[in-house]
């Protein structure tokens, strides 16, 4: 018999994403019980399985909530594995040039674009980054995230980028969505180093890594491998000297052009290459045979309507795990919505439902190496659950643009509800 503080019952679909021996296709490794019920203790997961076997299963000795379920879908919150959530200030001009015809490079080239964040989030102090974060963490928390990876990368100067990832860490301490921190200084070469950039990789390097490693401000190094910011091989510097300073690798990679970014990501053993719509076979194959995770942000490619996504499909033909991101910014994608990320994904890469929910989900939780404890309903894990108003997990893509979710679980506690 489990203890039980919680438990959640009579669910049309339950979706432990634990996956049946061998499970190949996607909707297998969905783990879907039907007619589902979820046991949660001490902040935990402590069984998933039909609700006809509730009498038998729970100890309900600690005389537990009940939530009826019916008619409804229960699966793992949400993770959104790529954000920049932390920034001042929005860009809605940049939206309206571009869609007269002004690119996003065009934009950048021309002191818009990241500077132009970079500009707004020196200015402002803590108090109110940490205001605009905490209001953009509920909306998240609403569409069902209960975890998050945020990234600086808007300070490009070393007490800025500290003072974002201290903002970051306030919020995951203070909000009930875990945020997880990134540090990102090798974002876009700030004004002050213009024509010099080697200066700067070297204060990436040299001054900012350290500072962030020893105040353990972040779990994750990123660096914008792009034409005209980052070069590879100066990304595969920056991201050395993370990991000597025990920051794990994450990479923008092949976002714009394809520049070897997915062949970098695997030869630095990153955790995770981001974007990927221009990588190469070779890069593909090379990220499946070394574990690198996908983190695709279809969402930026419809946002800044670049007319092609990542060749999602071909990955997964070649092995690699696919996760989906928001990639939440005010430039290239103001949304925090990842069920209208998966829509995205199912019509614009060809994913099926089933896999945009592994994106979500389980392969996120890979992307920020937290599979341990989060990204499926199975015993142990932390109980991170979100219970949604439809009859059948499919339409969490197909009935797009509103907001189905009707309850958030965070660590056994309803953290929202309808
Ligand atoms: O992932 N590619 C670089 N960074 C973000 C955009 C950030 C911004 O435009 O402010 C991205 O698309
Ligand atoms: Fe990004």
């Amino acid at each position: 018999m489990k203890l039980a503080d919680l438990i959640i019952e009579n669910a049309a679909q339950v979706l432990t994403l634990k996956a049946a021996k061998n499970a190949a296709a996607a909707e297998e490794k969905l783990g879907i019980i039907s007619e589902g019920a979820v046991v949660i203790a001490d902040s935990r997961i402590a069984w998933a399985g039909p609700s006809s076997e509730i009498s038998s299963e729970a100890d309900l000795s600690r005389n537990p909530r009940r939530i009826d379920a019916s008619g409804k879908v229960v699966l793992p919150g949400f993770i959104d594995s790529h954000t920049h959530l932390v920034f001042a200030g929005t860009r809605e001009k940049e939206f309206e040039l571009r869609l007269q015809g002004a690119s996003y490079q065009e934009i950048a080239a021309q002191g818009g674009g990241i500077k132009s964040t970079v500009q707004k989030t020196r200015q402002a102090g803590k108090e109110e980054l940490f205001a605009a974060g905490k209001r953009r963490l509920d909306q998240m928390l609403s569409l069902g995230t209960t975890t998050v990876e945020a990234k600086s990368g808007y300070g490009l100067y070393t007490q800025d980028e500290i003072k974002m990832l201290e903002v970051i860490r306030e919020l995951d301490h203070s909000h009930a969505v875990n945020v997880i921190p990134t540090f990102m200084g090798a974002h876009e070469i700030p004004p002050e180093y213009a024509g010099r950039k080697e200066d700067y990789v070297r204060l990436v390097i040299e001054e900012m890594i350290p500072a962030v490693a020893e105040n353990k401000l972040a779990a994750f190094c990123d660096v914008f491998c792009e034409q005209g910011v980052f070069s590879p091989e100066e990304s595969r510097r920056v991201l050395e000297a993370g990991k000597r300073c025990g920051l794990e690798a994450k990479i923008h990679a092949d976002e714009l052009t394809s520049l070897g970014g997915a062949e970098l990501a695997a030869e630095v053993g990153a955790v995770s290459a981001d974007h990927l719509l221009f990588a190469s076979d070779r890069g593909m194959e090379e990220m499946a045979e070394k574990g690198v995770v996908a983190v695709l942000l279809p969402g930026t490619a419809f946002f800044l309507f670049l007319g092609r996504y990542a060749p999602a499909r071909k990955m997964m033909e070649r092995g690699v795990a696919v996760a989906l991101a928001s990639d939440f910014n005010p430039g290239s994608c103001m949304t925090q919505s990842l069920p209208l990320i998966t829509t995205i994904a199912c019509t614009q890469m060809r994913l099926t439902p089933a896999e945009a929910i592994l994106g979500i989900t389980l392969h996120a939780a890979r992307a920020l190496k937290r599979e341990k404890d989060l990204g499926s309903l199975e015993p142990g894990k932390q109980a991170d659950l979100v219970i949604l108003d439809i009859p059948d997990y499919r339409h969490l893509s197909y009935h797009f643009g509103i907001n189905h979710v009707w309850k958030v679980i965070k660590k056994g506690g309803i953290a929202w509800e309808k």
